[in-house]
């Protein structure tokens, strides 16, 4: 029942086609709220009446977990900093506390990312898979995981090698403008990073090697240009820079370091596959994946955040994109969850019978009107194809969840103009609607809309569990 302050309230507009009726019924109580296209005050607390049931819980288990911020002091995965990554706590965490039954011991992580549930996972002896669709990350996940293969004497001869053999003339830099402004990249820095790449590349050593010091160069970013990554943003920043030799130097050091610290650790196998999480089987085509006991991962939140873009200059550096063509289709490859291009639409949710509560918030969330903030024009099909591909994600993990395993999903709710989105409540009622029991969502932490410093926002923990008899 809706609270009595709600349906008091009049719907601003009444904007649904292919609905017959929008009656009241005698108490004047609205009868079907998906006919109405509430206002963002209301839509809220629709939210809250749809969260009413669930069980959320709150408590310390994953403090401080929710941020990439502790990795950078950690050996391996403070390689690159991925800002939107997790901390390898968590997934010690949930490796405790949802951990894979005996016979089902692989851990799958389908937006692997910078490879951090991966490598927690690998430490834990437990053997996982990574996919991801950004070439980049995918990239960042292979070298990570594979740092047992690569011989840190050998790492130390091909960087000396690689400083006297550098050239340091102008190249031909690839087409995107940012490359090409000065500004950003000082002292002609854009050109003496594609000159170490391609002393890199002509180099021979082992490929685990050449890849790692591709990454490190790629890491170098922030340190040779002014730019800066800021949120959904690369951000420029007036600054002093260093020069490429120097940040590739210091990288290296600092790999070659972490591993003479790991050398006796231990390592589970690991695998990355580049692909669409929303299609895994196609991703693991010709390779029968194992079933998982563990599905831990953040995908995309509805942030507006696109990779593509803010790791533009680190694809287009190590040619994953060679031109614009090219990265116009990454952009549409992506998990729709910014309005940075046109995306074909779907219909998952609507033509679901199970999934029906879910795609009438969803509707009713994208029928809002006078959100403000630029919203209204973008929100609505982002939000469709958001939860479209929220459902598809994990229609496709429930395929590969071992019984008795667990799914476990970290999300952020987001707020767009006054529409605030209850992101980890949809994902709740999406994984109760495809036959999956709901553990608990674990309320890691609030932060702060960027807009609205006074607008707290969940970010959360879901935990699935599958039967066993399933
Ligand atoms: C929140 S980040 C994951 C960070 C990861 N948990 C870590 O700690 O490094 C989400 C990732 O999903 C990737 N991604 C976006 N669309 C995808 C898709 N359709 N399939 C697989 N990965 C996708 C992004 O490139 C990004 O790396």
């Amino acid at each position: 029942m809706l609270p009595q302050q709600f349906l008091n309230e009049t719907a601003e507009e009444v904007v649904a086609p292919d609905e017959t009726s929008n009656q009241t019924n005698p108490t004047g109580r609205v009868a079907d709220v998906t006919l109405l296209a509430p206002r963002a005050a209301q839509m809220r607390r629709i939210f809250a009446e749809a969260e009413c049931d669930l069980p959320f819980r709150r408590g310390n288990a994953f403090k401080g977990m929710l941020t990439f911020t502790d990795n950078a002091e950690e050996p391996i995965h403070r390689w690159f900093y991925y800002k939107e990554g997790y901390s390898r706590r968590l997934v010690k965490q949930v490796l405790n506390l949802y951990s894979p039954p005996p016979e089902y011991p692989a851990v799958l992580d389908p937006f692997c990312g910078a490879g951090t549930t991966l490598l927690e996972a690998q430490a834990h002896s437990y053997p996982a898979v990574g996919v991801e669709l950004n070439p980049f990350a995918a990239f960042l996940s292979q070298v990570k995981t594979s740092w047992n293969k690569i011989n840190p004497e050998q790492l130390a001869r091909t960087l000396d090698n690689v400083l006297v053999k550098a050239k340091n003339t102008n190249t031909n830099l690839p087409e995107l403008t940012t490359l090409h402004n000065t500004d950003y990249f000082p002292h002609r820095n854009a050109h003496k990073w594609f000159n170490l790449k391609d002393a890199i590349l002509q180099r021979r050593c082992a490929p685990e090697v050449k890849n790692a010091l591709l990454l490190a160069l790629a890491s170098t970013l922030e340190d040779i240009s002014r730019l800066h990554k800021d949120g959904r943003l690369l951000r420029y920043l007036t600054r002093d820079v260093i020069s490429p030799r120097e940040a590739l130097r210091c990288r290296v050091e600092e790999m070659i370091s972490d591993l003479q610290v790991m050398a006796d650790k231990p390592s589970g196998s690991v695998s990355v596959f580049r692909g669409d999480a929303r299609h895994l089987e196609k991703v693991f085509n010709g390779h029968k994946p194992p079933k998982f006991g563990t599905i831990l991962y953040s995908p995309p939140y509805l942030n507006n955040f696109d990779y593509s873009e803010i790791y533009k200059c680190e694809l287009w550096l190590l040619g994953m994109l060679n031109s614009y063509d090219q990265w116009r289709r990454l952009r549409q490859s992506t998990f729709r969850s910014h309005p940075s291009c046109r995306f074909d639409s779907t219909s998952y949710l609507k033509d679901n019978s199970a999934l029906r509560e879910v795609y009438r918030l969803v509707e009713q969330a994208a029928r809002c009107p006078n959100i403000g903030n630029g919203a209204q024009e973008t929100l609505p099909d982002v939000l469709r194809g958001y939860f479209d591909d929220v459902a598809m994600t994990l229609q496709e993990q429930i395929k590969l969840l071992a019984p008795g395993g667990h799914i476990i999903c970290v999300v952020g709710n987001s707020k767009h103009g006054a529409l605030h989105i209850s992101t980890d409540t949809l994902i709740a009622k999406t994984g109760k609607a495809l036959g999956l029991n709901l553990v608990e969502i674990y309320v890691g932490k609030y932060r702060y809309s960027r807009k609205e410093k006074k607008h707290k926002l969940r970010e959360s923990v879901v935990v699935f569990r599958k039967s066993d008899d399933v």
